[in-house]
């Protein structure tokens, strides 16, 4: 057994915790929007043709903002294509994915299913094959409140109302050579910044992101930051950040530590955008939006054929989760909520069907993925502040990251309750993990639960929905507390007085 501690004090406030760190992303891709969140005929639908077992979940799930209309997807959309009545929309071609774009459902549906859900709306515009103007009509269109020509076009297709959008993504992926209408760093800070600065004539309160890197791992990783954010620093908020991991060669244990190239990849941001602000002898910081995360098996994705007959809605990056995900993606979420100083936005891509935590199938059951579990605990239960804990913890050796602890965690505080987060990464021995909690005074353990298994490649199914859930741990000890996390777990701690 490894016996691992840490210290809990109030006095270590990172920041609040920030709900938009638990956000979600709703592209056309595959099944996501098709058969995923919108079915008419579906034995759930609702009126709007909403499936409400999604809803449900996803309410469920405590996704607090929705980004939408992609991913690689936005970059040849024409928005235009999804208002109005369904029967005069055109069908189109959708280079990114290679499928056929019914425009079903579009700007206007999707406001309605974020307010049945309970999310906040975040659009990206298309700034590929697009650029200033048509950023300029959408947000006319979505924000303005009415008496323009496409305020009132809004009005007249249902939406009395504007759909009061905050968050608006510059773009995205501009830096990844598969993007329809791909820049240089230079282009695409120029094109954003007159974006943006156009956007803010409308509208000086908008929130927006700046496209940064697709990953760590870019060639350009980095410099396009900083050319990016020199021409756009004044008009921005955010920076992007997006990253995907995966077991590769059944290196499980790299696998499992895959949030210390998180951390490196937000260091690096932080300090490219800081650097910037020096230089500009700017007084506001631009934080990061981390607006693509997950789990997603890209080598499996990339070694199949492009589709040849352009067809709608297919299943596509329909990975099945299992335990050692689940625990991947607790790490990372521990991760973004350690950096809730710098990292102000996130959104695990995506919902649903395509590398989601929600699966369904047409016509029939939907269920959560492994995966599903450490974001809800941690968006039901991050609350109040983030508290730095620095685990004294037992290292192992990765061919990946090098030593890396064994335990990541992560605690927050409200006037209630202090929650740990936290992941044993261990492949086969439990930690023992004690809780200084003197800082705090009299507190005992009021719940503690654990997502493992004894197979760590066990998923849940249709059929098996609840094979991978949370459970009660048996192993708790209060005064002092001591917890004791089965190896590969994904954990939560409550503490109250
Ligand atoms: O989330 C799947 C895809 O990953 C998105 O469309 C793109 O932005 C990223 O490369």
């Amino acid at each position: 057994m490894h016996q691992a501690s840490l210290t809990i004090d109030p006095a270590f406030r990172v920041a609040p915790v920030r709900r938009r760190t638990f956000g979600t992303f709703v592209e056309h891709l595959g099944r996501c929007v098709y058969t995923g969140i919108y079915e008419p005929g579906h034995p759930t639908a609702d009126e709007d043709g909403f499936r409400r077992d999604v809803l449900e979940l996803t309410r469920e799930l405590g996704a607090s903002t929705a980004r939408y209309p992609g991913g690689n997807f936005v970059s040849g959309y024409r928005w235009e294509d999804g208002i109005g009545p369904a029967a005069g929309r055109p069908a189109r071609l959708d280079l990114a994915w290679h499928c056929t774009e019914p425009n079903l459902f579009g700007l206007d549906e999707f406001a309605r299913w974020a307010r049945k859900a309970g999310v906040e709306p975040m659009m990206a515009v298309n700034l590929g094959t697009r650029g200033v103007q048509e950023a300029l009509d959408v947000l006319e269109y979505c924000n303005v409140e009415s008496g323009t020509r496409l305020s009132d076009l809004r009005i007249a297709n249902g939406a009395k109302d504007p759909h009061g959008i905050r968050m608006w993504c510059l773009g995205n992926e501009m830096d990844g050579p598969w993007q329809i209408g791909h820049k240089t760093a230079h282009e695409y800070g120029r094109l954003a910044a007159e974006t943006a600065r156009a956007m803010r004539m409308i509208d000086p309160d908008l929130e927006l992101v700046a496209c940064g890197s697709s990953g760590s791992s870019m060639p350009t990783f980095g410099s396009w930051e900083a050319t990016v954010l020199a021409e756009t620093y004044e008009h921005v908020d955010h920076i992007s950040c997006h990253a995907y991991y995966e077991e590769k060669d059944g290196d499980l244990g790299s696998f499992l530590a895959c949030a210390t190239d998180m951390e490196n990849f937000i260091a690096s941001v932080v300090a490219t955008a800081d650097h910037v602000r020096a230089k500009l002898r700017a007084a506001k910081r631009v934080n990061v939006s981390f607006d693509e995360w997950n789990v997603w098996y890209q080598s499996r994705f990339a070694s199949r054929e492009p589709f040849r007959d352009w067809p709608v809605a297919p299943p596509l990056l329909e990975d099945r989760y299992h335990l050692a995900d689940a625990v991947a993606v607790g790490g990372l979420l521990i991760t973004l909520l350690r950096n809730s100083d710098r990292v102000t936005a996130a959104c695990q891509a995506q919902l649903v069907n395509v590398i989601g935590p929600i699966m369904t199938e047409p016509g029939g059951r939907a269920w959560r993925q492994t995966i599903f579990h450490p974001f809800a605990q941690a968006a039901r239960y991050a609350s109040g502040d983030v508290l730095r804990v620095e685990p004294v913890s037992p290292l192992y050796d990765t061919a990946e990251f090098g030593e890396v602890p064994v335990l990541h965690a992560v605690a927050t505080r409200d006037d209630q309750h202090t929650t740990v987060f936290a992941v044993n990464r261990s492949t086969d021995r439990p930690v023992e993990l004690t809780l200084d909690t003197r800082a705090l005074g009299t507190v005992r353990v009021v719940e503690a639960t654990t997502l493992t298994d004894d197979d760590v490649y066990a998923a849940n199914t249709a059929d098996a929905p609840d094979r991978v859930t949370p459970r009660p741990n048996p192993d708790v000890q209060t005064g002092p507390a001591r917890v004791l996390l089965p190896p590969v777990s994904w954990n939560v701690i409550r503490l109250a007085r």
